[in-house]
Parts: C-alpha cells; structure tokens; sequence
C-alpha cells in the first residue's frame, strides 16, 4: 500500500508561498493540497487562480485541489488549465454530480468527490465506479486548524465496505485535523492519502514532520 501525504498550503506562510513551496518540493510529500473556497458553499475565501498559477510554476509535484465552492462545473476547465492534477468537489455543492465527474476527467484529471461530515458515504453507491477518490472532511471545510472529528473512522470502514469489489483502487483520503497523532490510526482504518496543513506547518521543523507522518503511515500493513 501506497500511502500519500499532501500538505495543505491553505496554512503555509503566503508572504514565503515560494519557499513553503521549496520545501514541499524537497520533502518526503507527495502532492500539494490545494483550498479553494469562495466564501458561498464555505464561510471563508481562500485563494483564486493567479495563486493557484504561481503555486504551478514552482511545484514538482501533483496539484490535488480541492474546490469548496458552489457551481464547480463554471470553473473546471480553468482549473485544469491553472495546473490541477485531481480535482475534487463536494458531494453538497453538485446537482449533477455524474455530469460534474465526466467533466472533470474531460478536461484531463483525475475526479474526487468530498464529503462534509454529515454526508454518510451511502450516497456515492452509484458513482462511486467513476471516481478516482474520495475526500473524507474530517472537520466541516473552510479553515484549518480545526479539531478531528471522530467520527471519520467509522465513515473510512463504510467506504471500504463500499469500494469492496467494485473500485478497490480507489483513494480514500482524510482532510481536516490529520496530524502525527492520528494518522498511523487513520491509516489502520483503511485510509491512504492524508492531508495537513496546521499539523506541518505549526511544527518547527515542517520536512521532519512530513518525513514522520510518512514513515507513520508506512509502519502500517494492511
Ligand atoms: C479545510 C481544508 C483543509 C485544511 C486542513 O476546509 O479543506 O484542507 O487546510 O487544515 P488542518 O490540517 O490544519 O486541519
Ligand atoms: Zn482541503
């Protein structure tokens, strides 16, 4: 099993982006996490696409952005141009969640759809053949450094239970409170990919950091 951290850039210092940016570059991660929330479907507004361009031009590694916003549809192609690599949206922002899913990969990356933690992970059944990865928020969106609901552990088995024999590949990833204390566990409940931001860049020594979450997550095996 290939487990995948992704800093959050939504806390690294915007003042320093590029060299947050260097350091994400030379660290053990394995993608950027990218926030993107328009003050609508979130109660804050993060970043746009002149950020989201100058994070792409020095950024060695996968974009992984993650869109809280309403009407996704009018933005994808943008964003896919901007340099996303995945792009996921949430479950409560899509009327036509298949249509949004086709377009995604229409414009050339990879789809995920997230869940807010009162979605139950039920309601992907039947597209869940057509998505490359599932965003499990372990905190409601729209801010960092928020406290881990527990909850999420119980949502990581019932997507498992679900992906059983129909899209085993499929990446289950937790965002929101992951930090060093509980991404061995997250990892144990069947979760791949791990998303901080507070967790990394609040530390002293954020490369250290990313190089114990990964050997964290890599102790385990399941
Ligand atoms: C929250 C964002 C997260 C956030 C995570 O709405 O989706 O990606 O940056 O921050 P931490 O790891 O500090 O909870
Ligand atoms: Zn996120």
């Amino acid at each position: 099993m290939k487990y995948i951290i992704a800093p959050s850039i939504l806390s690294s210092d915007f003042g320093n982006l590029q060299r947050d940016i260097e350091m994400i570059n030379q660290s053990e991660a394995d993608w950027f996490h990218v926030d993107v929330m328009d003050g609508v479907f979130v109660p804050n507004i993060s970043f746009g696409f002149p950020v989201m361009a100058a994070v792409k031009k020095h950024a060695r590694k996968p974009l992984d952005v993650h869109l809280m916003i309403v009407e996704p549809d009018k933005f994808i192609p943008e964003f896919a141009k901007a340099g996303a690599d995945r792009i996921t949206v949430h479950y409560e922002a899509c009327t036509h969640l298949h249509r949004t899913l086709q377009l995604i990969k229409a414009s050339g990356c990879k789809a995920g759809v997230a869940l807010n933690p009162h979605t139950p992970v039920t309601l992907l059944q039947d597209v869940i053949e057509d998505l490359d990865l599932v965003l499990i928020m372990s905190v409601n969106p729209g801010f960092g450094g928020q406290q881990f609901i527990h909850n999420t552990y119980k949502k990581i088995k019932d997507l498992k239970n679900l992906i059983q024999g129909k899209n085993e590949d499929l990446i289950i990833e937790v965002d929101g409170g992951v930090g060093l204390q509980n991404a061995a566990t997250l990892a144990a409940a069947g979760a791949n990919a791990f998303v901080a931001g507070n967790a990394i860049f609040a530390t002293e020594n954020p490369t250290e950091t990313i190089a114990k979450m990964k050997q964290l997550t890599n102790s385990i095996s399941i």
